[in-house]
């Protein structure tokens, strides 16, 4: 058990829309011979959507809704990729897909730096105290000055970057990587589009020297300036989240993705002991236990079935066993288990800690939900941002009542949007979503799949955090806050404007008042 549990690597990749996160997907699969061409991944997307009609909106807006998991080998070590989806709009789902990673892999445009996007997925990892690997992109193109990108790097999102590649020549003319854990180098050849693995020769300093000339003692110098200043790689320090590992490279041409990707299997941490709502520790050879971490209904048209993907925390899973469902206590049989690379399902028969398995016919569990055998156990929730956005919603035909309550019980077990009510007051339901498509989206289902169309209002942009029971009536009296309760409880302030909120937040530095929520 512990064998298998340690040769597993379990991570993300987090990053700003065009950053390069697909690209660099695809490239790591490439790499571990998982896809024997790049571009593969992308085919398969636009096949899934030819195939079926989930989420017509994916079609219309070209963007991926639905999130999967990919597992490969490397060396000796399995490999899941848990993929995030891109648009900004469902960085909820990125949120929840991170409570199910052991590590992260920040990829930032060199051009560009750290961007908005970057730094709220950042705040998630902190928040779980991820181990968070970076690599800078794109830097077969003009670009930023990479020292003035770890400089940012520390100074926007407070996280010590330890470059362990640096590159040979400029942003734009990247010639080669040095490797300053042993001085040496890699030349690089480019293949046509980066379809296939690019050639690299490996260079010991003096070689280096030679095939580079200037660009190489540029490198060094760099190299130089990091190890005075410190900038050195540190186990303990990564595994806190407190400092990087850097590397650099260009996703598109492949040059430095081999050694992101050793790194990923070497530093990365296999899965530890996971601690239960009360902070207990369950050990990785305990009795099967794992949590439902994103639902995804609807994969399938012909079946409108839900697969709930599940993180294995402890023991062996194997198919057809009988789990105890945590949040009510019956059983849950797994006659029905897959693994999913990209939209295509696999039927899997057994996994280990750190593994996602995808469990078909889970209409009954809602996200955050434990599963376990013979030893019970209930996970912590999994943190999320506030919402950002609110708006109204009704039945379009009020005869639809029924169809309306389940379907937005529904979809609110899913996380596909967050269903309020007033605090005592008012009955009609309120959504809150961090985009506007995760309403799009809802809007859709309910008709189209639930049978209930409904009238969503405007939805409005405000600042939202969550309270507690004490700063309820605080809030009450201080006016203009409106004040909105989870079904889990969760009570939730909306604030007429962000001023509104500091304002409050410097009279009273007593009120809880959090942007991250984690009940
Ligand atoms: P994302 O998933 O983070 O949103 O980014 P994605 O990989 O889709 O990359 C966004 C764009 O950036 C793509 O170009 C991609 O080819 C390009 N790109 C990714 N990595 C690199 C790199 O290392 N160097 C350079 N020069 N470009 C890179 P596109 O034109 O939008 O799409 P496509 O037509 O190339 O697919």
């Amino acid at each position: 058990m512990r064998g298998e549990a340690g040769r597993r690597r379990t991570f993300a990749i987090i990053s700003h829309p065009d950053a390069g996160k697909t690209t660099l997907t695809e490239k790591f699969l490439l790499y571990a011979g998982a896809v024997a061409e790049a571009g593969a991944v992308k085919a398969r997307a636009g096949r899934r959507a030819a195939r079926s009609d989930w989420m017509e909106l994916e079609q219309q807006r070209g963007i991926s809704v639905s999130s999967t998991v990919m597992q490969f080998t490397y060396r000796d070590r399995v490999v899941n990729l848990l993929d995030t989806p891109g648009h900004r709009d469902f960085s909820e789902d990125t949120y929840r897909v991170l409570a199910a990673a052991d590590a992260a892999v920040m990829v930032l445009d060199a051009a560009k730096g750290i961007e908005p996007q970057t730094r709220r997925l950042f705040e998630v990892c902190r928040a779980r105290r991820l181990p968070v690997l970076t690599f800078l992109n794109k830097l077969d193109r003009p670009g930023r000055d990479p020292l003035e990108l770890l400089d940012e790097i520390q100074d926007q999102i407070g996280l010590e970057p330890a470059p362990i590649t640096w590159p040979v020549g400029i942003p734009g003319e990247l010639r080669g990587i040095l490797d300053r854990r042993d001085g040496t180098a890699v030349r690089y050849q480019r293949s046509a589009r980066g379809a296939s693995e690019a050639s690299e020769e490996r260079l010991g300093p003096t070689e280096a020297a030679a095939a580079f000339g200037e660009e190489w003692v540029a490198a060094r110098e760099a190299a130089a300036l990091l190890d005075a200043v410190g900038a050195s790689f540190d186990q303990k320090r990564f595994l806190a989240g407190e400092s990087s590992p850097l590397f650099v490279g260009s996703a598109l041409t492949n040059f430095g993705v081999r050694h992101l990707l050793e790194a990923v299997v070497d530093l990365a941490p296999a899965p530890s002991p996971a601690l239960d709502a009360l902070g207990a520790s369950r050990p990785v050879e305990a009795p099967f236990s794992g949590f439902v971490f994103k639902l995804q209904a609807n994969m399938n048209p012909a079946h409108r079935d839900h697969v709930a993907f599940v993180r294995v925390c402890s023991g062996h899973f194997e198919r057809g066993m009988v789990l105890t469902h945590g949040a009510t206590g019956k059983p849950f049989a797994t006659k029905y288990a897959a693994s999913l690379f990209g939209a295509e399902r696999t039927t899997v028969d057994d996994a280990w800690p750190g593994d996602v398995v995808g469990l078909v016919n889970a209409g009954g569990l809602s996200v955050g939900d434990s599963l376990y055998e013979a030893v019970p156990v209930a996970f912590p929730p999994i943190p999320t941002f506030a919402p950002e956005l609110v708006a109204s919603v009704r039945p379009k035909d009020l005869s639809r009542a029924k169809q309306f309550r389940r379907g937005l019980d529904q979809l609110e077990r899913e996380g596909v949007v967050q269903v309020l009510h007033r605090l005592g007051g008012d009955p009609e339901p309120v959504l809150a979503a961090v985009g506007q498509m995760q309403f799009e989206v809802f809007a859709h289902r309910m008709e189209h799949e639930l049978g209930a169309a409904v009238e969503l209002g405007v939805a409005e942009q405000r600042t939202v955090r969550s309270t507690d029971a004490e700063t309820v009536p605080e809030l009450r009296n201080a006016g203009g806050v409106e004040l909105l309760e989870r079904r889990d409880g969760t009570i939730l302030a909306v604030f007429p404007s962000p001023y509104w909120l500091t304002r409050l937040e410097s009279d009273h530095p007593e009120w809880t008042l959090e942007a991250i929520v984690t009940s």
